[in-house]
């Protein structure tokens, strides 16, 4: 992610987790795919040159990774001590004051989960053959995750919901997001194209046949196409059929797509027409 892109929008958002932060609070910031939380959170812990460690969730995840883990060579020649433990990011983040930055949180095993609870809470884990571990001053979790509906996630528990403020993400406004795809393309695609692409995608998330709209990556994408020389519609229809999900399983999403292409034309002209 380069640096020089910046957040666009979001003002009361980054007030809030900029606040939150200040409190060393664990916070938890929730949303749909590609509303931009991995990019929000990235984005504020660099301005801040906060240290912090990330981790990204992932089924396959062990607690041992988080926490760390004893290496067996070095234990055979210097015992059970601290040169022998090799730190995961989770003790880390305690021993160095820092901020735990977990994306998709949700993605990770309840295992792994469980082991946060302590450390979240009272501040403090406690590792066989380490014993007790507290964390310095401004160790806190700041986590991501998709709502619940998605798949290949674990639903946080109660216990672990508990721990955490939250904050929502939505999609941005049709401004917004016009916006965001002006600072990720060239400007040798055209003002019209680019609405185009923001109003196509924002007509998925209000189609009866979908269930799960695209988000402004899908815009993103299109316009790369496009940079590349592809025309609109070959552009869409390569770039959205894997951001959808339909409703019905049977129904064809590059159909649709079209459909919502040619729905999306006529509005659009006569409006211009008119102003
Ligand atoms: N408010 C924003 N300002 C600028 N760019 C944004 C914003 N929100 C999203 N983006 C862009 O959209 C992309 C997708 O966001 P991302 O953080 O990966 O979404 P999520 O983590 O919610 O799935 C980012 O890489 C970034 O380019
Ligand atoms: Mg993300």
């Amino acid at each position: 992610m380069a640096n020089k892109t910046k957040i666009i929008g979001r003002e009361k958002e980054v007030q809030q987790l900029k606040k939150v932060m200040g409190l060393h609070r664990n916070i938890l910031i929730e949303g749909p795919v590609g509303v931009g939380k991995t990019f929000l959170v990235q984005q504020i812990l660099t301005e801040l040159q906060q240290k912090f460690e990330r981790v990204d969730g992932d089924t396959r995840y062990t607690e041992q990774k988080l926490t760390g883990w004893f290496d067996p060579p070095i234990v055979l020649k210097k015992g059970y001590s601290k040169e022998s433990f090799i730190e995961g990011p989770l003790v880390a983040a305690m021993r160095g004051g820092k901020v735990l930055f977990i994306n998709e949180l949700n993605r990770m095993p309840e295992a792994v989960q469980n082991i946060l609870l302590p450390a979240m809470d009272e501040r403090r884990i406690s590792m066989p053959k380490m014993g007790e571990l507290e964390a310095k001053g401004g160790f806190c979790v700041i986590a991501t995750q998709n709502p619940r509906e998605f798949t290949a996630t674990h639903a946080l528990s109660e216990a672990l919901l508990d721990r955490f403020e939250m904050i929502r993400l939505d999609y941005q406004t049709r401004d917004e997001e016009l916006s965001i795809l002006k600072q990720e393309v060239s400007s040798k695609i055209k003002m019209e194209n680019l609405e185009r692409m923001v109003d196509l995608i924002r007509a998925t998330r209000n189609h009866m046949g979908i269930k799960r709209g695209a988000s402004i990556r899908a815009a993103i994408s299109i316009a790369k196409l496009m940079e590349a020389g592809m025309d609109f519609e070959a552009a869409a229809l390569m770039a959205l059929p894997s951001r959808i999900e339909l409703v019905s399983s049977e129904g064809d999403p590059r159909e649709l797509i079209l459909n919502l292409i040619s729905l999306n034309e006529f509005p659009t002209l006569s409006e211009k027409k008119k102003s």
